[in-house]
């Protein structure tokens, strides 16, 4: 059985006290479900996550890292200093970095392998723009995102790759695809990976859906076969609504 994870993308928001505060009402917060629960908050606030959270089941992911292993890149997080302060689990591809800081595919594919060099588990983001859903290319763009930043791996390191399927038009919004939308994708996601690889691969990878995702309309979006969780961006800002998400499975 594949995993099912909520995960936490924490964006640019919440400074130092404010994410002690959240992580003490996420810590008051009672989960009913099996799934994998992680948040992702700025780096400067990493390691005080990390370790408010050592003794919860609440795993604390980076939003991004560098592909290179150190050096003269100013301003930059290696994954060395990730894995130096107990995050394992890198978020890689999401929109706002593809749109605001021009990470390409190819960038994405040299992130990805640095992230399975120092062992570390991905979150792998893409998705389709409005334009793109509008002209019904959605699955062409997506296929190519996945091939073009994933499709050089060997098959084996797939256990390391949770995908993240968030369209563009659903990220912010309050526009969430429909649960027969994101179904549909998913399980094209899944044939993509399985025609790459293998159904055995395919079947084991989680798909998780980003766009939107609020405690009114989880439960719909989760109960989709191919839906494997979600990627929570404002929702997960505040514990009661990001917990009502974990525990819509
Ligand atoms: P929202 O849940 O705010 O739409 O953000 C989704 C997202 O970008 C998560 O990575």
């Amino acid at each position: 059985m594949r995993k099912q994870i909520v995960a936490g993308n924490w964006k640019m928001n919440n400074d130092l006290a404010q994410t002690q505060a959240l992580i003490s009402d996420l810590k008051k917060q009672n989960q009913t479900s099996d799934a994998e629960v992680m948040i992702a908050p700025a780096f400067t606030n990493l390691w005080s996550a990390f370790e408010s959270l050592r003794q919860q089941p609440i795993e604390v992911v980076a939003q991004n890292m560098h592909f290179a292993s150190n050096g003269a890149y100013t301003g930059e997080v290696c994954a060395a200093m990730l894995k130096s302060i107990g995050v394992s689990t890198v978020i890689l591809g999401h929109s706002e970095r593809r749109a605001y800081f021009n990470e390409t595919d190819e960038l994405l594919a040299k992130k990805v392998d640095a992230a399975l060099a120092n062992d570390m588990r991905v979150i792998f983001c893409f998705g389709e723009e409005l334009a793109d859903r509008k002209s019904g290319n959605q699955e062409q763009v997506v296929k190519s995102q996945i091939k073009n930043a994933l499709f050089h791996l060997e098959a084996s390191a797939f256990k390391q790759i949770i995908l993240a399927y968030e369209p563009v038009w659903a990220i912010g919004t309050g526009e969430t695809a429909s649960p027969e939308q994101a179904q549909d994708m998913h399980a094209f996601i899944r044939k993509t990976l399985s025609d790459k690889c293998s159904s055995a691969v395919a079947d084991g990878v989680s798909i998780l859906y980003g766009g939107s995702v609020k405690p009114d309309n989880a439960k719909e979006i989760f109960s989709k076969p191919d839906v494997d969780g979600g990627l929570i961006g404002g929702a997960s800002l505040k514990a009661e609504d990001f917990f009502a998400i974990v525990n819509a499975f």
